[in-house]
């Protein structure tokens, strides 16, 4: 990904989507994953076909796995936005194409795969940094213990209590040896962060929780007084969209 993003609109720079199409299946709501999926695949040589419930079949309740099989015979990958899990394995097991998750309910990978190229390019390295999760226990939040499994980074989360990330991804996460911490304090979290990470309290789906929500989150925004305890060259990430004066501070996330 680093090479092709210094290698962007250069001469010489590889196409190995050439002659090939990419399915971009949306379900829930997409601005970055959406742009950034259509114009990478573009740029990488391929066409993208971006579909979505309102403009498809898939709107009027027809099966995932019969939009699995006429994709499989057109396309050679397809990517999926949706909300349950189960959903996405139907993808996968109906599609003979690779399948990669764009977000679920419970996880965003691709969010997390780019947050750490932006960590590894402005701080030289992902080794030996501590990492911090400020806010709610969700499907970023998964993706971050996952992460953490997978590179054996040390990852605080400061959750509201019934707000906790998914217990099997903590346990996943610590049976391949990371170093996690789940409290209910954003400070323990902060301390000496070199990565702060929040979301918004209610994602997508659960806006109707939205009021339960603020209450339950009060006192988890990442502000200026929280950030004054990171390490003083720490990264703040945010997946967008941004609710500011909520779970973010207008001068941290503009700043
Ligand atoms: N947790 C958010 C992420 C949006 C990119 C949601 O699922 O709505």
């Amino acid at each position: 990904a680093d090479r092709f993003k210094e290698g962007r609109g250069k001469p010489g720079t590889p196409a190995p989507l050439a002659g090939r199409s990419v399915a971009l299946v949306f379900e829930k709501a997409s601005t970055r994953t959406r742009i950034s999926l259509e114009i990478a695949v573009a740029e990488l040589g391929g066409h993208p076909l971006v579909l979505t419930s309102a403009g498809s079949q898939m709107g009027r309740g027809e099966p995932i796995a019969d939009t699995a099989r006429v994709l499989s015979r057109m396309v050679h990958a397809i990517t999926f936005r949706t909300a349950g899990v189960e959903r996405l394995s139907e993808m996968v097991q109906y599609s003979s194409v690779p399948v990669l998750n764009a977000l679920t309910d419970d996880s965003h990978p691709m969010q997390v795969l780019a947050d750490l190229q932006t960590v590894r390019r402005v701080r030289g390295r992902l080794e030996g940094l501590k990492y911090a999760w400020v806010g709610d226990g969700n499907n970023m939040a998964n993706s971050w213990i996952e992460a953490a499994g997978l590179l054996g980074f040390e990852l605080r989360l400061a959750c509201p209590a019934g707000y906790d990330p998914d217990e099997r991804y903590l346990r996943e996460a610590k049976a391949r040896g990371a170093r996690l911490l789940v409290t209910r304090d954003p400070k323990e979290a902060a301390k000496d962060a070199d990565v702060i990470s929040t979301d918004v309290f209610a994602s997508m789906g659960q806006e109707q929780e939205q009021a339960a929500r603020l209450r339950a989150f009060a006192g988890m925004m990442v502000d200026n007084k929280l950030t004054a305890l990171a390490h003083p060259e720490h990264v703040v990430l945010h997946c967008l969209p941004a609710h500011r004066g909520e779970e973010i501070a207008a001068d941290v996330i503009d700043g």
